[in-house]
């Protein structure tokens, strides 16, 4: 039997609009506790809230939004374009972005008043930003203190402090910033967190020495905010943990009292009775040992869904199964053993990816597993083809009418919906 029947005898569709059909559902109100949690954990120091690759996959404005609300004073990104996205939204919150290359429009940002993480080479083409907009550049100098990606060497540390503070003295830019970033602080007992603090302390000396007034020096990311308060300075830069996950092995999102803001989940899309050794999926790397209902499931690889997680859970009508055989672009398939006619009520039911897992559901952690990567991945790669749908947006200050209606919307429930989270 297959569900709806091939005579088409499914009277109504549950609903028109794509983010009922499948959707990441962010729970705003979510991303303030997260905020609120890392702020009392990080205070006296600063939260900037890293919102960088479309916050983590959550949506970058609404997010920064949130974020603000709850107490973050700064924002993270990592591309200038990514900044200016946020400017042009409205925010105006102090805005940091620190990934650049040659084509990068530092003029785009010193108009727009975004601070530049700047780790050397960067220097001569801020400060031509600066003339040409007549207007100082607010940056921050990066160093690398161990993790070997951007930001000044150790050995050109001391010509980078010097060379920024001419063109500061020139009123071409401001330091206000030092900052760098850690390496191992999810793995709290391996010894390089600190050999990393310490040639950060010597580096921030070395520039005050020479005269920089800094406003703000940052070190800490989430793992660190939460188990080293020595890193924290005057600020901490936050991502993970604002969006409810763990960056600790082995270690809950509840145990660090933080909870997963993002829901992926759809509708099930087809359910059919099959024979015993039905092959599932490109490949056929799966049979069903029985006769046996297979529930269809329309996300796949195209939805940012890892090819490679065959195994990762699903959460329909209140039992988890994992997924078999290949995960395909658009869909994967369950299989839900041998429940005859009960297939019709799965028709259609909600089916979830992930969620907070406060109902024992899957999380970002466990497809996290079956994927062999790390729940930063599983969230941040969910594509554009999933609409995002806010939830718990508050009132915020400073939208526009229009904006607030199209919010109330998108949280407004949908008759055709049986379970929304
Ligand atoms: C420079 C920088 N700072 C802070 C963060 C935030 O790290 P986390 O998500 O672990 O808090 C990132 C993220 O990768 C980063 O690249």
């Amino acid at each position: 039997m297959t569900y709806p029947a091939a005579t088409g005898d499914l009277s109504a569709a549950p609903g028109t609009d794509p983010q009922y059909e499948r959707s990441a559902v962010i729970d705003l109100a979510a991303i303030r506790h997260n905020v609120r949690r890392l702020a009392d954990a990080a205070s006296p120091a600063k939260v900037m809230a890293v919102v960088k690759a479309d916050a983590y996959g959550h949506g970058a404005v609404p997010v920064a939004r949130a974020a603000l609300e709850a107490g973050a004073s700064w924002l993270g990104v990592a591309h200038i374009s990514e900044a200016l996205a946020l400017r042009a939204a409205g925010i105006e919150a102090p805005l940091l972005a620190w990934l650049h290359t040659t084509e990068s429009n530092f003029a785009a940002a010193v108009a727009a008043g975004v601070d530049i993480g700047c780790s050397g080479w960067e220097l001569e083409r801020i400060v031509a930003a600066a003339r040409d907009q007549e207007r100082p550049a607010r940056i921050h100098l990066k160093v690398d203190t161990g993790l070997g990606r951007n930001g000044a060497t150790l050995e050109s540390w001391d010509q980078l402090v010097g060379e920024a503070m001419e063109y500061q003295d020139e009123g071409l830019l401001r330091v206000v910033g030092i900052f760098s970033h850690l390496s191992v602080a999810d793995e709290p007992e391996r010894p390089e967190t600190d050999e990393q603090l310490a040639v950060f302390r010597e580096v921030v000396a070395v520039a005050e020495d020479a005269g920089v007034d800094l406003e703000v020096r940052h070190l800490a990311n989430t793992p660190a905010t939460l188990s080293r308060p020595d890193t924290h300075f005057d600020l901490v830069r936050v991502g993970l943990g604002i969006y409810g996950l763990s960056p600790f092995e082995g270690q809950t999102s509840a145990e660090l009292g933080l909870r997963p803001a993002m829901t992926l989940r759809t509708l099930v899309s087809q359910c059919k009775d099959v024979p015993d050794r039905q092959g599932v999926s490109y490949g056929l790397r799966y049979h069903t040992s029985g006769p046996s209902t297979l529930a269809l499931i329309p996300l796949g690889y195209a939805d940012g869904v890892p090819r490679v997680a065959t195994g990762g859970p699903v959460r329909v009508a209140g039992r988890t199964y994992p997924v078999v055989g290949r995960i395909a672009m658009d869909q994967m398939v369950i299989d839900v053993g041998n429940i005859g006619p009960a297939g019709a009520d799965l028709f259609g039911a909600e089916a979830v990816l992930f969620g907070n897992g406060n109902d024992g559901g899957p999380t970002a952690d466990d497809w996290a597993v079956a994927a062999g990567t790390n729940n930063y991945e599983i969230v941040t790669r969910i594509s554009p083809r999933v609409p995002r749908r806010f939830i718990n947006e508050s009132p915020a200050v400073g939208r526009s009418a229009a904006e607030r209606s199209t919010a109330e919307q998108t949280a407004a429930p949908h008759p055709g919906a049986k379970a929304m989270p």
